[in-house]
């Protein structure tokens, strides 16, 4: 057989045909290796899922080598270039970029469910004034499920399309409700006749005293820039948590909150949050010399650097580059950013660096822009998780339409105690 893999079993002297399609072979055909009638099989180890794809899918393409990422096949620099926020969200979830009309209803339909239960304030209200906003996104977000207990009917194309405008529509504004209660400012609600990044800007910002409040359109561009970048990355740890959870046929809320808990930590969503730390904590050039040692001596990790799937320099990060001059034109230059050329520099012609291809990713240069925006640190992860909800989304919908996936359970390899009895 042209395509297989031929696999001795030394134990048995067996050999064993395995058929490799699309540069894979199925985990499963291990099973028929054994070495008597009652084994299991053979298992496939891999923790952190390192080289196991767990779905075909045709939503997002990265070749890690090269520093290409598509959505659904066009590159992310064309996107970023010509297309809104929600066109991309639309392109993700539906497969094509939408015409005028498809468009038109798209957008008519995210803007008229921004509004959340008056309910949902009591439970902003019930945080602590410093409750970290992506704390209260997880559980407003899953709270959501509570309010529409309709929306467990996922195989119901018309329901499940609904819960997609509304979680599309509502992540700003939860998003928004989360930051105003961090600074104990009133809710501002939706307002239609905004798009969606000046509708974000708005409710974030717009003083509650006046009605006049408008977001300056360079930096809601390039808010809407960001979202764009920030839509989709295929199987990473937020993604996989959004299918896991979906994989048990748990409503869409349930399955974004997991999503959005997963996306909340240090190494995934939160780094935007850990790079401004360390820049703030560096302070001066003359610095980074000392943080690159500890770095390179195992002590500290450099944040911002790094990704599991990109071994070259992260094509989101490029495009952020250039966003950031445009946005410190209108905002002043983010004093940061000198540490932070610096620290680039120094990193990408060190022999550490090279030796294991740590370029920097989107979440090195996306909070200088934040901060120089006026969002505080704790907000960054949160300006993460309202774009990436289309990518959950466009994952969860793609889960659910293919009829080889199952609820997710790996296996393990048991290290502990064989059988023994509790002494009477
Ligand atoms: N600083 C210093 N060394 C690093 C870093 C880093 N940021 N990232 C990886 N390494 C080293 C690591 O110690 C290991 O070295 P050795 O081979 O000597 O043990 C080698 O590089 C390979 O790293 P790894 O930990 O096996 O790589 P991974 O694929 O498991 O981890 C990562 C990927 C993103 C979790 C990791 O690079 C990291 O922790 N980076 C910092 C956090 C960060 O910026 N996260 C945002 C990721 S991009 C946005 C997103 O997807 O959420």
């Amino acid at each position: 057989m042209a395509d297989s893999l031929t696999v001795r079993d030394n134990r048995t002297g067996k050999e064993y045909e395995i058929p490799i399609s699309e540069g894979a072979i199925r985990s499963a055909e291990f099973r028929n290796i054994k070495v008597s009638a009652e084994d299991f099989g053979l298992l496939a180890y891999d923790p952190a899922f390192m080289n196991t794809a767990s779905c075909k899918s045709k939503i997002t393409f990265i070749d890690g080598d090269k520093g290409i990422l598509r959505y659904r096949g066009y590159p992310i620099e064309e996107l970023a270039e010509r297309r809104k926020y929600l066109e991309v969200a639309y392109l993700l979830i539906y497969g094509e970029l939408p015409s005028t009309t498809e468009l038109r209803d798209w957008t008519h339909n995210i803007t008229y469910h921004t509004m959340v239960h008056e309910n949902i304030k009591k439970f902003f209200d019930g945080f602590h004034y410093d409750a970290h906003p992506m704390g209260m996104l997880v559980t407003t977000i899953a709270a959501l499920s509570t309010f529409y207990p309709n929306a467990k009917n996922i195989f119901d194309e018309k329901t499940r399309e609904l819960q997609i405008y509304r979680l599309i529509g509502k992540i700003p504004t939860l998003a928004a409700f989360a930051y105003r209660h961090s600074q104990g400012m009133a809710y501002i609600y939706p307002n239609n006749e905004l798009n969606y990044a000046e509708n974000f800007l708005t409710m974030m910002y717009r003083p509650p005293s006046t009605s006049t409040y408008e977001p300056n359109p360079v930096l809601a561009k390039a808010l809407d820039v960001l979202f764009i970048l920030h839509a989709d990355h295929e199987q990473n740890c937020s993604s996989t948590a959004m299918r896991t959870v979906g994989s048990s046929h748990a409503d869409p809320y349930s399955a974004a909150a997991a999503a959005c808990a997963a996306l909340y930590g240090p190494l995934h969503g939160g780094a935007n949050e850990e790079v401004l730390k360390m820049l703030e904590e560096i302070g001066t050039k003359e610095k980074v010399p000392e943080i690159i040692r500890q770095v390179k001596a195992g002590d500290r990790l450099l944040m911002g650097f790094g990704h599991r799937v990109y071994k070259n320099y992260d094509p989101r990060a490029k495009i952020i580059k250039k966003i950031a001059e445009e946005v410190f034109e209108v905002t002043g230059r983010n004093r940061l950013l000198d540490i932070a050329l610096e620290l680039e520099k120094v990193a990408l012609s060190d022999e550490y660096f090279i030796k294991r291809k740590l370029y920097p990713n989107v979440d090195f240069y996306s909070g200088l822009i934040y901060q120089a925006m006026g969002f505080p640190m704790d907000i960054f992860t949160v300006l993460f998780a309202i774009p990436r909800m289309s990518g959950w989304l466009a994952q969860w919908k793609e889960l659910l339409q293919d009829p080889e996936q199952k609820i997710s359970r790996p296996r393990q390899i048991y290290e502990g105690y064989p059988e023994r009895h509790v002494p009477p």
